[in-house]
């Protein structure tokens, strides 16, 4: 897990017998000292459990943090980089996306799969532009399916610059699934 916030998504997993998770590693992009006390809470649920929890890492830079073809699947949820400020002319949000991928693709197993949610609406699509990121990461085109917060319990999502919730605003979400090019 990447991206992850408060970490309560990872926590909801541990929940869900259903997922036959054997090994799990979070990841918040703020550094350890910058978390909130629910992160730093659901963090000791986690390692107690025997995940691997990590702080400070970038989505975009994981050589900094694994080893290659590690997993079997990378999960982003709700990724979003808390600017507006167009890079290079595109999307922040896009261009982040783009590199998330092209950088998680070298710690996928070969049939490995990285699932990314976000609200279903053609504002975030435009945003996004997932088509077009798989497409620039050697990605196949990426195959959606809808996605129910409520099926994962404990799972208090929170936006990137505060405590507001996007959950709360939308009711209609994605989960975005690549796989690499053979
Ligand atoms: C809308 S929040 C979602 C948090 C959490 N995944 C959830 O579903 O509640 C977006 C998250 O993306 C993270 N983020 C932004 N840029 C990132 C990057 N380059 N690498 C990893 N995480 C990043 C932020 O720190 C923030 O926690």
């Amino acid at each position: 897990m990447v991206g992850e916030g408060n970490i309560s998504f990872t926590k909801s997993l541990l929940a869900l017998p259903t997922a036959q998770i054997t090994h799990m590693t979070a990841t918040t992009f703020e550094k350890e000292r910058n978390l909130a006390n629910e992160a730093v809470e659901n963090a000791n649920i986690l390692k107690q459990a025997g995940a691997f929890v990590m702080h400070g890492v970038d989505a975009t830079k994981l050589d900094k943090s694994f080893k290659p073809h590690e997993f079997d699947t990378i999960i982003f949820q709700f990724p979003n980089v808390g600017s507006r400020d167009a890079k290079h002319g595109h999307n922040p949000n896009h261009v982040m996306i783009r590199k998330f991928l092209r950088s998680a693709a070298a710690y996928l197993k070969p049939s490995g799969k990285i699932m990314v949610s976000v609200v279903d609406s053609p504002h975030y699509e435009g945003a996004f532009q997932f088509e077009e990121a798989a497409e620039f990461a050697g990605y196949e085109t990426p195959e959606t399916y809808p996605f129910d917060p409520s099926m994962f319990s404990g799972y208090s999502h929170t936006n990137t610059n505060d405590d507001e919730s996007a959950l709360d605003e939308h009711n209609k979400f994605l989960t975005w699934v690549f796989r690499l090019k053979e």
